[in-house]
């Protein structure tokens, strides 16, 4: 998408997409046999969630998936029955108290999660504010997985080993973390809130990554590459309404954009690999601030204060 495009200049869709369009097969014959696994897809009811998710399925995991919309989700949930289980969840993950219910159901109804995919987010071109006050690139992309994750935790570790896989992307290339302003108050970019969410995705994957013992649960995080999806649909920049039409034939499938998460989230060779970051189904080298253990760490406090959780 436009957004991811226009933060990294390196990743023109073509680079990007090259190593993905060999086919339309997010899975491959060599794949491994997810049977009995339970996988949790955000964002599970669109574009790349949803190609993980009947991926994954197809590789025989029972799937949940969490959309905002029933509709949707439902209809999401109908197709990847086609080829195994599919529970559904309904959540707007931009609102703490829904994640927090979210979570609930999750843990009354999922009694194992073998694998927790962070996928949902989104892009908006102007600044609009959730039910907590909070700006919503910010709320959606970076507070909802960092919440959502550690109240599933304990669920996870119980269900050893575990992966916990979260799609961040190119675009936090160049992006640093502004403390000072952190939700837009002062000035709002579309493309620098989008951009400094998914540098929160790596630094909160690879915080966890050195946390959690490697044998018990993983943490690692992908790019898909530049996907025909509904990212920033909604709210677009003009040189992405200007530029989607043009640029569209040189970008992923939704299903070419889920290969990534579907290698991370079932590879055999990767159960003991945590806090890489991969594209193209290979590890790829993040920004240098990605690994900055003190911004890591700030940001873990602020974001734990921002959901009412423990900061230690
Ligand atoms: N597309 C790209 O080129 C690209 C590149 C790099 C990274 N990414 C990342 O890939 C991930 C998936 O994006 P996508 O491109 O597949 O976008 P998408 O087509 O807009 O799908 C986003 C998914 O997230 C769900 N979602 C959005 N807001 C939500 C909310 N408030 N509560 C619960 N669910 C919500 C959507 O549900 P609805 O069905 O209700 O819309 C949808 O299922 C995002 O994290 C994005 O940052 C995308």
């Amino acid at each position: 998408m436009p957004p991811d495009n226009s933060s990294a200049a390196q990743d023109t869709p073509a680079a990007e997409n090259e190593p993905a369009a060999q086919g339309e097969s997010a899975t491959d014959s060599a794949a491994p046999s997810l049977d009995g696994h339970t996988i949790l897809v955000t964002g599970g009811s669109g574009g790349i969630g949803r190609a993980t998710a009947l991926g994954l399925s197809a590789l025989g995991a029972n799937l949940a998936i969490v959309g905002r919309d029933r509709e949707r989700t439902e209809a999401a949930a109908s197709e990847i029955r086609e080829l195994g289980q599919a529970d559904v969840f309904v959540a707007d993950l931009s609102s703490q108290a829904e994640v927090r219910r979210l979570a609930e159901e999750v843990l009354e109804r999922l009694p194992r999660i073998d694998v927790l995919v962070n996928n949902a987010g989104g892009f908006w071109n102007t600044r609009h504010v959730t039910a907590d006050g909070l700006e919503r690139t910010f709320a959606l992309n970076h507070l909802a997985p960092f919440l959502l994750t550690n109240l599933l935790l304990d669920r996870l570790l119980q269900s050893a080993p575990a992966r916990i896989v979260t799609v961040s992307s190119s675009a936090h290339a160049g992006a640093r973390i502004r403390f000072d302003d952190l939700q837009g108050e002062r000035s709002y970019s579309g493309a620098q809130a989008y951009s400094q969410s998914k540098l929160a995705n790596l630094l909160f994957t690879f915080e966890l990554a050195r946390t959690l013992p490697v044998s018990a649960v993983t943490a690692n995080a992908v790019h898909p590459g530049v996907v025909q999806t509904s990212l920033g649909a909604a709210d677009p920049r003009a040189m992405q309404r200007a530029f989607f039409p043009l640029m569209w034939p040189f970008m992923k499938s939704p299903t070419q954009g889920a290969a990534t998460s579907i290698y991370v989230a079932s590879a055999p060779e990767l159960q003991f690999v945590t806090g890489e970051y991969f594209a193209n189904n290979q590890p790829k080298e993040s920004s240098r601030l990605s690994h900055d253990e003190a911004v890591a760490a700030r940001l873990w406090r602020v974001s734990a204060d921002l959901v009412g959780l423990p900061s230690a």
